[in-house]
């Protein structure tokens, strides 16, 4: 789909469907009135026929019978105009654009003057921004594998936002353009997702990343093998990956937009290919969802797709360590005790806690930056899903200003978190009678005693660290998140990198590893 800026007045534009917005109970105004005005009241027939209120997310198509140069009308209901936020209008734009893709409709035209709406979210670029993310989001479709009837896949090719207010064209021009990129970055992460493991493994997801670093600007990629990683003692991520015939990778990919001398954002992604459990196997209903075991690493490298399309002053280094989860005959067994790279033993209780000692092995890497900030990203747990349902994010974390600026980056997005504790009590659950720790500290407080278990690896560095093993995949559709992996941490990375400030941050730290 092509988004365009078109310097024109929606009531003149000839297009199959023109799209506008309506609150319940109040007045038309924007675009919509235009319309309603210019057609002489279709609009307000409607709504006064008692036919359309503009209940969020309500939809009524209206026939313009030549009396506009549009064919069709769609208006949206934005609901009240008390309860609305940006949420909200990606949500109203995705379900527009759902609809007319419904039509069998190959276009759409809109207008950014929502009348009040303008006022009530204040900034025309943050409107266009969500407008368009909404239309980019919901119209994803993970069609890769479909090889029959292809010519019934319907999409939209076209998306016009008319403007004829000369000021405020290139501030929607260039929110579109920020818009797309986003969006791009998320079907990516959403395609290596809902990509089964036989096709996204370890050395495929490493194959991503160095496409990634071929095709952009200031993005350097390194993979290292394993015999590298034996080196360099990964053991814990070595031990998960040997009851897997395909080989590990550890994906390492720098964007340098920032000034030399400012210090890395570290962004640490699970990129566990399938999750089987290993010797400690799971059950076998939903297994094949354990292909989205990645969806970490791949929120990390949408990410960084991104920020380097959209040249952001940052310097950022993705680790994403890669490698199934399998029970051959080779694979590690509860009872095992792992030697850490950071020199840190750990005993083995289940072989389905695998994620935390591939991402141990990862943080302690991230280390050798002296980075700023470290996050990490990873469908950890379980009991996270339990806790807090599919729709939000677990977060935990060691440093307030850090937690604080992630989460103001989830209110901006949507991708929205929830902290949970690190309180002392939960270090306890996970220290070993005969290692360091262990890798399980038991059912009760099972997000908090991995995140727990994590902060042993990553020093004194700012840490967070993000379980979103509820929403990277999603069994019901919601407003602009069809169902399936959800590309979440995108849009959040993306969010927190746009308002990062490296002055404040650096405390003289010196970037290179060693
Ligand atoms: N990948 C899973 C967590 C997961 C579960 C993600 C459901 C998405 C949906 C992880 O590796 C895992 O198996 N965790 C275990 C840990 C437990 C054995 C301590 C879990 O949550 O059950
Ligand atoms: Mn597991
Ligand atoms: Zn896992």
């Amino acid at each position: 789909m092509e988004v365009l800026v078109k310097k024109a007045n929606l009531a003149e534009f000839t297009s199959e469907v023109s799209v506008v917005f309506h609150f319940e109970g109040e007045e038309l105004g924007g675009a919509a009135e235009l319309l309603d005005r210019s057609s002489g009241g279709l609009i307000s027939d409607v709504i006064a026929g008692g036919d359309f209120e503009g209940k969020l997310f309500q939809i009524s198509l209206i026939y313009t019978r030549g009396l506009i140069p549009t064919v069709r009308i769609i208006v949206v209901g934005l609901g009240k105009k008390a309860d609305f936020n940006l949420e909200k209008l990606r949500g109203a734009f995705s379900g527009a654009a759902q609809q007319v893709r419904k039509l069998n409709l190959k276009g759409f035209a809109t207008s950014m003057d929502l009348g009040d709406l303008t006022a009530i979210v204040q900034h025309l670029d943050r409107v266009t921004e969500a407008a368009v993310e909404g239309v980019f989001l919901g119209l994803y479709q993970f069609t890769l594998f479909k090889t029959v009837e292809r010519d019934k896949i319907r999409e939209i090719e076209e998306f016009v936002i008319v403007e004829d207010r000369e000021d405020a064209w290139e501030v929607i021009r260039s929110a579109a353009e920020t818009a797309e990129i986003i969006s791009r970055a998320v079907y990516f992460a959403r395609d290596l997702v809902s990509t089964p493991g036989n096709e996204m493994t370890p050395a495929a997801m490493a194959a991503k990343a160095e496409e990634l670093a071929m095709t952009r600007r200031n993005v350097r990629v390194e993979v290292l093998d394993v015999p590298k990683m034996r080196e360099l003692g990964m053991n814990a991520l070595l031990a998960v990956a040997r009851g897997s015939d395909e080989p590990a990778s550890f994906i390492i990919l720098e964007y340098r937009g920032g000034r030399d001398a400012d210090p890395f954002i570290a962004l640490v992604g699970k990129g566990l290919t399938f999750d089987s459990g290993g010797i400690s196997i799971k059950p076998s209903e939903k297994m094949e969802e354990m292909k989205s075991d990645m969806a970490g690493g791949a929120a990390v490298i949408g990410a960084i797709m991104a920020v380097s399309d959209m040249n952001l002053p940052v310097n950022v280094v993705g680790l994403i360590p890669a490698t199934e989860n399998l029970p051959g005959g080779n694979a590690y067994k509860p009872g095992d005790i792992l030697r850490s790279l950071s020199g840190k033993t750990i005993e083995i209780l289940t072989t389905d806690a695998e994620g935390r000692l591939i991402l141990a092995d990862a943080l302690t890497y991230a280390g050798k930056y002296k980075p700023a900030a470290i996050i990490d990203i990873a469908t950890l747990t379980g009991a996270c899903v339990v806790a807090l349902g599919n729709h939000v994010i677990g977060m935990m974390g060691t440093d307030d200003r850090l937690k604080g600026k992630i989460r103001a980056a989830a209110d901006a997005t949507g991708e929205r978190v929830w902290e949970m504790p690190l309180w002392d009590d939960y270090h306890e659950l996970i220290k070993s009678d005969v290692a360091d720790y262990k890798n399980s500290g038991g059912r009760a407080g099972g997000a908090i005693t991995a995140a727990a278990f994590l902060s042993k690896f990553v020093g004194d560095y700012p840490w967070v660290h993000l379980d979103i093993a509820g929403p990277a995949w999603l069994e019901k559709d919601r407003p602009y998140i069809p169902k399936g992996a959800s590309g979440v941490g995108v849009r959040l990375f993306v969010q927190f990198l746009r308002d990062w400030r490296p002055d404040q941050e650096s405390e003289s730290r010196n970037q290179n590893p060693e």
